[in-house]
Order: C-alpha cells, then structure tokens, then sequence
C-alpha cells in the first residue's frame, strides 16, 4: 500500500480508537476514505484492531452498501426485476454493455468511467423499465435513451 493509503488507514484506525468504533464503523471509514475496501486495508486494519479479517471479510460480503473493487465515476443500476424483465430490461442492458464494451463478467469499464449493476426491482414498476443513473431514475427507458444518457454522462466527464 502507498503512503496515502496507509495515512488514511491511520487516521480510520484513529477515530476507531477515539470513538470507540465497531467493525462496521471501521469499513465505512475506510470505505469513504478509499471509496472502496482493498483486501489489504483489511489485512492492515485487522492487524492493528486485534479483530480478525474473516470478522470483517464476512461483514463486507454480507452488506451489499460495502465494494471491495473499484468503482466508477458514474454508477448505472439497471432495473432486472419482473416488470422491468417483462417491458424490455434486456434490450437496455444489451444495449448499455455494447455502448461501455462490457463483457458478460465486468460490471466496470476499463477506463473507470462507469459501473453496472443490475438489481431486483427498485419499487418503481409503474415507470418499467427503469435504470437509475448515479441516484436518478429514469423511467421509461428505451435502448435509445439509454444510450444517450451515456453519452451525456461520457461529454460531462470530458468537460
Ligand atoms: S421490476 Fe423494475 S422497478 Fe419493479
């Protein structure tokens, strides 16, 4: 780990000391410190706590708020649920993995520009299909406006 890394590392450790912190409190500072949880930041932090990795391994696997990889800039959450399914959810999400160049096992573009998820109905059924695009949902959607949402979020960054 880089020196940054371990500075923000200590100053989680810190504050877990101070506040009298538990292994949750522990991952979600360390999780908006590095805006996700590296295996070694675990192996790090389990060392100084005295609390072992599997504690917080177990933790992270078991909480969907908790990444262990790298996310994107932007975060696409597409909607696979029943009625999404049934309205064509499949067509926006072939759509959105051809526009990003997505294979079937990669869920975050090689530029870091974006990340896919695909949930279970978010409880917006009446607006199928729907994605929400960095916390926004868009109802409605069509491969079209997919794709153009895209763009928008590719021309902010390059902006
Ligand atoms: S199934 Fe997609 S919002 Fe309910």
């Amino acid at each position: 780990m880089d020196e940054t890394t371990v500075e923000k590392l200590e100053s989680v450790y810190t504050k877990y000391i101070e506040l009298d912190g538990n292994a949750i409190s522990i991952l979600q500072d360390i999780q908006a410190e590095l805006d996700y949880i590296p295996e070694e930041a675990v192996h790090w932090i389990s060392q100084k706590t005295g609390i072992a990795a599997s504690m917080f391994f177990g933790i992270v696997t078991f909480y969907t708020q908790f990444y262990m990889k790298p996310r994107g800039a932007n975060i696409v959450t597409a909607c696979c649920g029943t009625v999404c399914h049934v309205k064509g959810s499949h067509r926006i999400i072939t759509r959105i993995n051809d526009e990003l160049k997505l294979r079937n096992d990669e869920d975050t573009t090689r530029d870091g520009l974006f990340t896919v998820e695909k949930v279970n109905c978010i409880g917006a059924c009446s607006i199928a299909p729907v994605v929400v695009i960095n916390q926004k949902v868009h109802g409605k959607m069509s491969p079209e406006k997919m794709a153009k949402q895209l763009k928008s979020c590719k021309d902010k960054k390059s902006e």
